[in-house]
């Protein structure tokens, strides 16, 4: 269990601010950011040491950087609530991240399917090391806060399962310094599926126009790719793990999270009606969770000194705990404490 803070157990997640924060990020973590906020300490970090696995142009990274931070805020997180901060803003993470890589055995690393498909992508010769290591960062991120829950879309799952046993055998090793975090993926809308290629997950860093919903995407914009949406020949609207209805399953699952309704009931709405139907609810239902999302969001990016001043309340918060944590795991590891 980690050190309570008010009575609360702790909670860590992160997204990167590697291009657009699409609506598969906002039903598989921000949404449930939310919902959890008041039960948890929560910390919310904006992970750019993650984002440049791949190359960034710089002036770009800044400004992702601040829009994700932005974004989160116009989601829901409350500032007053949860503890927001950018990952590279503590170093402690970086360090932590280097301790945990030499205990991380290339067998673990070599195994994570992120990191296959990832590196299958590119010519063996230009893959970064930083892609192999990825998981040690996100344990270090994870395991500094003490963190007892981590809500995220099930592709994150594998490397929570890395963290744990690496906390464990940092545990073993050094004796109990990590807590061993749970991983929580949201009922419905952990795994959203790409509109063109609804047999792959949807991705912001995908190319194709209509794949993904952004977040900040003009609402027309959004209803149209949502109308344009693969789909199948039959007719019946249900729930299936059939692979030929993936399309069909996945905007259940979009009208599913956002309206928190049991499919039952869902199938029971849509039973008789069509395609049409059913791509015009879930446009309505996805543009009106956009439209006050997005609304706060240009008050935030306009508001002047606003943002800045969250993140650092956020960085001097989270700064307090990971480097108590390090000093632990330094002392731990035998390093010898500077006089
Ligand atoms: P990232 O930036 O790829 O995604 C951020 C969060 O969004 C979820 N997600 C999805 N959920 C449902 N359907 C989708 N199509 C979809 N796409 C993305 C992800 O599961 C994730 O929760 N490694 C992490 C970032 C990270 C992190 C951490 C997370 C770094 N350190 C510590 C938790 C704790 C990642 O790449 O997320």
């Amino acid at each position: 269990m980690s050190e309570v803070s008010n009575g609360k157990p702790r909670v860590l997640s992160g997204i990167q601010p590697s291009g657009n924060l699409t609506i598969g990020n906002y039903l598989g973590a921000l949404k449930q950011w939310v919902e959890v906020q008041r039960d948890y300490d929560c910390f919310y970090c904006v992970v750019d040491l993650h984002a440049i696995t791949a190359a960034q142009d710089p002036e770009e990274l800044r400004q992702k950087t601040r829009e994700s931070a932005a974004i989160y805020i116009a989601s829901g997180i409350d500032p007053e609530l949860s503890t927001i901060f950018v990952q590279s803003h503590i170093p402690a993470h970086s360090e932590l991240a280097w301790m945990l890589t030499c205990m991380a055995p290339l067998g673990w690393l070599n195994r994570m399917t992120q990191f296959k498909d990832k590196a299958g992508k590119q010519a063996q010769e230009s893959i970064g090391a930083g892609l192999l290591n990825y998981p040690s960062l996100m344990a270090a991120d994870i395991l500094l806060y003490h963190a007892d829950l981590v809500p995220v879309g099930d592709d994150q799952n594998q490397h929570l399962e890395f963290t744990r046993d690496l906390a464990q055998r940092f545990n073993h090793r050094y004796g109990e310094t990590f807590t061993l975090p749970s991983v929580m993926n949201p009922q419905a809308g952990a795994r959203i599926m790409g509109l063109d290629r609804p047999t792959a997950k949807m991705s912001k860093s995908d190319e194709s126009e209509h794949h993904a919903v952004y977040l900040l995407d003009d609402l027309t914009r959004a209803r149209k790719k949502i109308m344009r949406a693969v789909t199948d020949s039959q007719r019946e609207i249900r729930f299936s793990d059939d692979a030929e209805r993936a399309g069909v399953n996945n905007l259940l699952t979009i009208y599913q999270a956002i309206t928190n309704k049991r499919p039952d009931e869902i199938e029971a709405h849509f039973a008789g009606k069509g395609y049409g139907d059913l791509k015009r609810a879930v446009a309505d239902c996805v543009v009106d969770t956009l439209e006050p999302l997005q609304a706060r969001y240009n008050e935030l990016m306009n508001e002047d000194g606003y943002l800045d001043s969250v993140l650092k309340i956020g960085r001097e918060k989270a700064a307090a705990i990971a480097e108590a944590t390090l000093k632990l795991a330094q002392d731990r590891m035998g390093f010898l404490a500077p006089s």
